[in-house]
């Protein structure tokens, strides 16, 4: 609460000075920095891509564009910095596609269990027609998405294997606050329980939670492996992490600014999903010496309780299931 308070202080403080004070024309060579915030570690390789896109926008503008980067959820969690960001106060943040799917219903195209067949598929759909279309979605919204990163794919850990579905019975496992992630998690017979990804630490550490899921990166850069041992690679959502951009700066910066920024965008993604990669290789080892003990389930009873999802969203919104068909298509191809 008093991080909140705190954070919600400065971002006021330093959201009015860009909204009513930044001149992103030539005349003011040292205008206050943009916001950037985001709720990762310093280490996580969003982080260093998310510099990297504020030094391509400060080289592209010739210094008139600058970009402070916030991390570690200092100004907020995802739901809290997207708000902010509808309402002008931060210019722009990194969020998972869990978190985006409430304000953008898009987004949760995405989220859906098991619809990727693997990374190839992934980014050729994230880079394709379908991605484009998913990160106008917001626009409406106040938002604007710019790119997406690899945020790898989630599986469960807790204090014990999660080898079947009925493994999950009766654990209280933590979901972001994503109604697909909510209804996978009811489907496949676990209880899922909304929290923040600043409390989860503590959370599976007092056992306030019996488990959560997440990616490799998280359960080793976070630690949470210290205080989940048994990590079980089912692999049932893969969601990226996206950049998006306040449409209220958006529409201020003139065509070649928002070219510097499509541009210093895709870099930055390019750059993140190489940095990923070469992460992910190295950090099996890591998470090892942590003490994680890493399981292998048959995806089988879990993909058939839990792709229905994937009909049953393209019956709730029918607007958008030729998103959902379209990626199918695209796992259909050679
Ligand atoms: C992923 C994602 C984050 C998100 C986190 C979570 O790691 O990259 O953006 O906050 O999951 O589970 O909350």
């Amino acid at each position: 609460m008093k991080r909140l308070t705190s954070g919600l202080l400065l971002v006021l403080a330093l959201g009015l000075l860009w909204l009513g004070a930044v001149d992103l024309g030539s005349r003011f060579q040292r205008s206050p920095s943009l916001i950037l915030a985001h709720n990762m570690d310093t280490q996580h390789p969003v982080h260093q891509a998310l510099l990297r896109f504020a030094e391509r926008v400060n080289q592209g503008t010739r210094g008139r564009i600058r970009v402070a980067v916030y991390p570690n959820g200092q100004l907020g969690n995802e739901r809290e910095v997207i708000e902010l960001l509808q309402l002008g106060a931060v210019a722009l943040t990194k969020v998972s596609s869990l978190s985006l799917e409430t304000f953008a219903p898009g987004y949760a195209v995405l989220n859906l269990p098991f619809l990727f067949r693997d990374r190839d598929h992934f980014f050729a759909s994230l880079d394709g027609p379908v991605g484009e279309e998913i990160l106008a979605q917001g626009v409406s919204r106040r938002f604007r998405g710019l790119a997406y990163y690899d945020a790898g794919a989630r599986s469960f850990y807790a204090q014990k294997p999660i080898l079947r579905p009925q493994d999950l019975k009766g654990l209280k496992m933590r979901v972001m606050s994503s109604p697909t992630a909510i209804e996978m998690m009811q489907r496949l017979g676990g209880s899922p329980t909304p929290m923040a990804f600043g409390e989860l630490y503590t959370g599976l550490q007092q056992r306030v939670i019996d488990g959560a899921e997440n990616n490799l990166v998280i359960l080793v850069q976070n630690r949470h492996g210290e205080v989940a041992k048994h990590y079980s690679l089912d692999e049932h959502i893969m969601a990226p992490d996206v950049l998006i951009v306040s449409e209220t700066l958006w529409q201020r910066l003139s065509p070649a600014d928002r070219d510097v920024f499509r541009a210093a965008a895709r870099d930055s993604a390019l750059y993140q999903r190489q940095l990923w990669q070469d992460l992910t290789r190295k950090l099996a080892v890591q998470a090892e010496k942590m003490g994680v003990i890493f399981h292998h389930p048959d995806k089988a009873p879990f993909i058939a309780l839990a792709r229905p999802l994937q009909d049953a969203f393209g019956v709730t919104h029918p607007e958008l299931r030729h998103l959902v068909d379209a990626i199918r298509r695209e796992q259909e191809r050679p």
